[in-house]
């Protein structure tokens, strides 16, 4: 199977023609349902059920082209209207194996509410084929600063310094809730998608769930960020977009990829 590529086209369809068992990973960022209000292609369905049942033709799809020991992360936001996400999570657990429930903090809140608390946060949930899925903790630990480093060595409990000192080295493993700060306007990552996902938070993503050489699928590309973020840690990738203009941004970012 051809990798490293754009698909142009219906992401049902074109997973329908996937082999099974190929993917190490799928990350799917899918429309999410009457929150983008001004987008079209968030505004595509008639009733939340005609949603709903999309979203599980697509997931069955890529879950068929997981491999056995691969993780599935689909991204869901809630708005002020709808909250079909919380469905298509009851209605997924049901139908495949729940593996976790990430929680990306955005770190600054979006869409001022006079009638709520401001929203700050999306979900991804984690979907596993089989028992013994791949999973690289130590490959998203977060480091520690040197300061608190420093102020953490001084705890006499620990009586063998290098062996404190190596592990506080090491970081910390990464909890569920995953804080990276959402793209700005001004932002230099920012290239004209309205849902553009940063790339730290991607990076998270593909370092816990893959391995150098792995294959990543993204079925709603996008602007590119799955693509970049495969290919610059070095794992084989393959998109699939349906709109022509994000094609070309995707394209465009991928020409000037430095690896990581
Ligand atoms: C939430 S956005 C993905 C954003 C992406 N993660 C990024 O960082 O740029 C969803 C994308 O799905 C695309 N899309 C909508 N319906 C689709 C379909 N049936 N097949 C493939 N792509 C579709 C939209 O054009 C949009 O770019």
């Amino acid at each position: 199977m051809k990798t490293n590529r754009i698909i142009q086209g219906d992401a049902l369809q074109e997973l329908q023609k996937l082999p099974d068992s190929v993917a190490q990973a799928i990350i799917a960022d899918p429309p999410y349902f009457n929150v983008l209000e001004n987008e079209a292609w968030d505004t595509q369905w008639k009733t939340a059920a005609d949603y709903l049942a999309w979203c599980e033709a697509w997931v069955a799809e890529s879950m068929r082209v997981l491999r056995d020991d691969g993780l599935c992360f689909i991204f869901g936001q809630l708005g002020k209207r709808e909250h079909a996400f919380l469905h298509l999570m009851s209605r997924l657990s049901q139908q495949h194996q729940f593996h976790d429930l990430i929680i990306w903090d955005r770190a600054v809140g979006y869409d001022e509410r006079r009638d709520s608390f401001t929203p700050q946060y999306e979900m991804i949930l984690v979907l596993r084929k089989g028992n013994g899925a791949k999973f690289n903790k130590d490959a998203v630990r977060i480091p520690y600063d040197a300061a608190t480093i420093e102020l953490y060595l001084k705890d006499n409990r620990y009586k063998d310094k290098d062996a404190r000192r190596k592990h506080l080295e090491a970081g910390k493993f990464a909890t569920n809730i995953l804080r990276v700060p959402s793209l700005k306007g001004a932002s230099r990552e920012k290239c004209g998608h309205p849902s553009q996902k940063p790339l730290d938070l991607i990076d998270k993503l593909i370092l816990c769930s893959t391995d150098a050489g792995d294959l990543v699928i993204d079925p709603f590309l996008g602007s590119g960020s799955t693509a970049v973020s495969a290919k610059r840690l070095k794992r084989k990738w393959l998109g699939i977009e349906k709109d022509s203009n994000y094609l070309k941004i995707a394209k465009n970012r991928l020409k000037t990829v430095k690896y990581l």
